[in-house]
């Protein structure tokens, strides 16, 4: 398709490597003579026709921030056909012909709904830093975050071991658990506690134990639970009398800071290809990674199914934990 102007947009929770995106997308599309514009803070910015040229001078030096230039955010009013309505109107009065969103589960499930009533050309691309977006071994942002998680953790680890302490640390990661799991192991934390996958009693009998292997043990966030540090906090306390135990919620320091080489580089692959899929008239496709190929998942494969968690590293956990 001869595309001649496309929309960018970034939406959810941001995620590191989104910059990555957007530069790869601008400075492509300029050797493909097509102009862009970046609609501001997610979804709401199409609805509200809040936007910004893009051209390769807004996107010099930017691949190593973490965020996103053009910023982020949810959008409710996009769950509703009105606001689904206006966001169409905008597209067409933008004289937009090719729209590129990087986002998580929410805004593909958005962009599913506007597509079943608009059937615009648009591409995904998978962001966000939990990993669970089904069909694609790997999100953007999420290798940054891991690697984040845990150089935080080491750092609260000197002093937990200066001063002979064990901390309880709430980690993000939504429902899928994926960073608390693959942190915690890449760790050799003392114990991990996700999705309810925990053994109690095992994990009281750790600090009967004469030497631990460590002094963290990490947990998932769980929405049902609240503060699900303190919560752990609370139920162990009563059986630990040796040491003094901390919770603590490592919170959005692991949604921000500088791409990793992995998220850069997975930017710069998911915008090539999301404008070469446009190009071929392709439309309703997530991209993905599966085994170090770009692959395009399509929204009806997708349907919102729930990616699982992989098995090599659930069975490692299975051994060591429960
Ligand atoms: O989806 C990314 C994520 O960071 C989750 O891990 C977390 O549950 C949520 O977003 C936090 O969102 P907010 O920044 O809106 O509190």
């Amino acid at each position: 398709m001869n595309i001649y102007k496309l929309g960018i947009i970034t939406s959810g929770g941001d995620s590191p490597g989104m910059n990555s995106v957007i530069k790869t997308i601008v400075n492509y599309s300029y050797i493909n003579n097509i102009n862009c514009i970046g609609y501001k803070y997610g979804l709401d910015g199409l609805i509200k026709n809040n936007y910004i040229k893009l051209s390769n001078k807004h996107v010099n030096n930017i691949i190593n921030l973490g965020g996103s230039i053009i910023g982020c955010g949810r959008s409710k009013l996009f769950y509703s056909k009105k606001g689904r309505k206006l966001a169409y109107r905008n597209l067409l009065y933008n004289n937009i012909n090719g729209l590129i969103v990087i986002g998580g589960n929410g805004t593909i499930d958005g962009i599913n709904a506007f597509n079943k009533e608009y059937n615009f050309p648009i591409i995904c691309i998978p962001a966000t830093i939990d990993n669970d977006i089904y069909g694609t071994d790997l999100t953007l942002g999420y290798d940054t975050s891991l690697n984040t998680i845990i150089k935080s953790i080491e750092i609260i680890q000197d002093t937990a071991n200066t001063n002979n302490r064990i901390f309880i640390i709430e980690v993000m990661g939504k429902g899928s658990g994926n960073l608390a799991l693959n942190s915690g192991i890449a760790l050799n934390a003392l114990y991990i506690i996700f999705n309810n996958n925990y053994n109690f009693k095992k994990l009281k009998n750790i600090f009967k134990k004469k030497f631990l292997k460590s002094n963290i043990i990490i947990v998932a966030e769980n929405k049902k639970i609240g503060n699900v540090s303190k919560y752990f906090y609370k139920k162990l306390k009563k059986y630990i009398k040796n040491y003094e135990i901390r919770y603590n919620i490592l919170g959005h320091i692991q949604r921000g800071g500088s791409p990793t080489y992995i998220d850069r580089i997975l930017g710069i692959r998911f915008g090539i290809n999301a404008i070469k899929n446009l190009i071929k008239y392709k439309k309703n496709i997530i991209l993905g990674i599966k085994k170090n190929k770009i692959i395009n998942i399509s929204f009806y494969k997708y349907n919102n199914k729930i990616k699982k968690i992989d098995k090599n590293i659930l069975n490692i956990y299975k051994k060591l934990y429960l």
